[in-house]
């Protein structure tokens, strides 16, 4: 993860590079840091512990004069969230900022310690410094240096280096994590992604993996392996990045839940022609390729998995194919057995996540066929799967993803009815319903829990004050229940878990002592009965339940000590209903509890490291 960004032009460096990492914070907001190469030539460096705010504030108390910099903002792997930690970090030659992980840094540390490198941070980073130093001071040239350098370290970078005889020159290279450049009037840019530099350029440049890169005011130039250099080949940006502005919301995370009836409609409007049945030749997807494989192995990692797991209950009810549902980070080195011709499914809201990017690739090495769904346009896993299918949900800030796993659901959805439309397991009529259904039913039943904010609160204020709580269900309230637990755990550090209602008695059910929460999920009435069984086992033991249950649901209040009446929605669709609930549950929760909704503690919003 982290976020690394670089300036060298006309214009003064400082502001440019503060504002490029405001931008990149999704990426890590643990310590941040920056260097402005100053106009004695002189490395100007300020570094903090926290947020780039607390950057920008330190950087006000220093003199930064200069055209060209670099900057970092940091996701901890290799020591503490400190100061010292902080990027850019320096050697004798150079000094450089990196967004990745260096596997055999502790070798390396070992080795440049015997040669006399003296270490100042306990980080991954200092190690490539020192090693980059000790090439370049070999040989003298900053290509070679790099390409000798980068031969030697096993895991992910992205580097920004300036070194001290080359001024207003940045230095840059990639393996396995993000790095655009940009060439505009005024300088050239590089950052870890494209809407970090829009507003200064939309001419960039995605440089390959192991080349060096030499950003300088006017010109960008690219060096291969073999030595031979050319100039960047720069490629035209026409899209445009959505608003990254609160709007008068607290947070992100409110905006992006009050955003989800207008995405998923979006979403799935988009791929239903004019006969009302579902159509994916706007992804310039042949209706032939749904026949075209017999299963499907989901590769992702958290709520994507999460929407993955609702996305095969789909599939396999309404298409009857078999799905696996694989945690990328295993699947990148265990993947299971397939039995003939299987789709690799990537999902991803960012489309950078470096176990699903693995887990892509090592199927399509494999031979498998591959698609993904995706939010941020151009990213990695969107470039490198056959086929991508766009949620359009628009810039997700905030860390907790809300829209972009709604929209991620709404194409599952999609998809579950084409394939069965396509193999004569769906009628047409059947199939127009269905997508009737979900283009206008489910976004006005998510606007319907939205404008019952309040209700929700009430209901947050009882739970709030619980180290554990437990979400169960049955049938579609089992994948939905995955998801409304992560939404507790990562914005209001409530330890949540989710189980098959089934499953409680099986172990689980030793937990449950007098006021426990569990909250749970009926919205299937082939179930009622059983819930009601699992529920009553709940009450027995003094747990507190909260009903979130649908309005045919008979005499809730018998069976909860709370209920929340969900709006009526066809059971396929309840998941994309019930998350919302649970997502203004978990906030309204971490809000009393004073928590960061929009950064919460120990993650980011861009997982580019093993
Ligand atoms: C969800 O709220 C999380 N922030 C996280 O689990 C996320 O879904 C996961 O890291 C996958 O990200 P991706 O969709 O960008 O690949």
């Amino acid at each position: 993860m982290c976020g690394i960004i670089g300036y060298t032009g006309k214009k003064q460096a400082k502001q440019i590079i503060l504002e490029g990492l405001a931008a990149l914070e999704y990426r890590g907001y643990d310590s941040a840091g920056l260097c402005v190469r100053g106009t004695d030539n002189k490395f100007n460096t300020v570094k903090c512990g926290g947020r780039v705010s607390e950057l920008a504030a330190a950087a006000d108390m220093v003199d930064l004069t200069g055209t060209c910099g670099i900057g970092h903002t940091r996701w901890a792997t290799h020591g503490g969230p400190t100061k010292e930690n902080a990027h850019p970090h320096t050697s004798e030659s150079l000094i450089l900022v990196h967004n990745g992980i260096i596997d055999n840094c502790l070798d390396l540390r070992r080795m440049l310690t015997e040669e006399g490198y003296v270490f100042l941070s306990e980080t991954d980073t200092e190690a490539v410094a020192h090693l980059l130093d000790r090439e370049y001071r070999a040989c003298g040239d900053p290509a070679e240096a790099i390409f000798r350098t980068i031969r030697l370290l096993n895991g992910s970078f992205a580097l920004a280096i300036m070194f001290k005889d080359r001024p207003g020159e940045i230095w840059a290279t990639r393996r396995d994590n993000p790095l655009i450049v940009a060439s505009a009037e005024d300088g050239s840019y590089l950052a870890s992604d494209i809407p970090a530099l829009l507003h200064h350029s939309r001419d960039i440049c995605r440089p390959e993996e192991g080349v060096a890169v030499c950003v300088r005011a006017d010109s960008i130039t690219v060096t291969t392996p073999d030595g031979k250099s050319a100039p960047a080949k720069l490629e035209r940006i026409d899209w445009n990045v959505g608003t990254a502005d609160k709007e008068g919301f607290a947070h992100f995370m409110l905006k992006e839940i009050h955003e989800q009836p207008d995405a998923v409609r979006r979403c799935a409007s988009h791929r239903v022609n004019a006969a009302g049945l579902p159509d994916f030749t706007v992804d310039g997807i042949d209706p032939s390729f749904w026949t075209s494989f017999d299963s499907i192995a989901i590769i992702s990692c958290g709520s994507a998995t999460h929407a993955g797991l609702v996305g095969r209950y789909l599939i396999e009810s309404l298409a009857g194919i078999p799905v696996t549902v694989n945690t990328a980070s295993e699947y990148r080195y265990d993947p299971p057995a397939t039995v003939g011709h299987t789709l690799a499914l990537a999902i991803s809201q960012s489309g950078e996540t470096a176990d699903t990017l693995a887990g892509l690739r090592l199927a399509k090495s494999n031979g498998l066929l591959s698609a993904a769904i995706i939010n941020v346009f151009g990213s990695a896993i969107a470039r490198e799967a056959d086929h991508v299918m766009y949620t359009n949900a628009g810039p997700e800030i905030a860390v907790a993803t809300t829209k972009g796993y709604s929209t991620q659901v709404a194409i599952l959805a999609l998809m579950a009815a084409q394939i069965a439309y396509a193999r004569g397991k769906m009628t047409a009529e059947a199939a127009a319903e269905y997508c009737r259904g979900l283009v206008n039913d489910v976004p006005a039943a998510i606007s319907a829990i939205i404008a019952r904010r309040d209700e929700i609160k009430a209901l947050s204020a009882k739970i709030y004050n619980n180290s554990d709580l437990y979400f169960i269900g049955r049938g579609p309230d089992c994948p939905a229940g995955t998801e409304c637990s992560l939404k507790m755990k990562e914005i209001s550090y409530i330890h949540s878990e989710a189980y098959a209602a089934g499953e409680l008695k099986h172990g689980t059910l030793s937990l449950i002592e007098q006021n426990i929460p569990v909250i749970a999920l009926a919205t299937d009435k082939r179930y009622y009965d059983k819930m009601t069984g699992n529920i009553r086992e709940v009450r027995a033991r003094g747990g507190y339940v909260l009903l979130a249950c649908e309005p045919d649901f008979a005499h809730p209040e018998e069976f909860s000590d709370d209920s929340f009446i969900l709006p009526a929605v066809p059971a396929v669709f309840s998941p994309l209903v019930s998350v919302v609930f649970a997502q203004i549950l978990a906030y309204e929760a971490a809000l009393i509890r004073g928590c960061d909704v929009d950064h919460p503690r120990n993650l980011a919003k861009s997982v580019t490291v093993e």
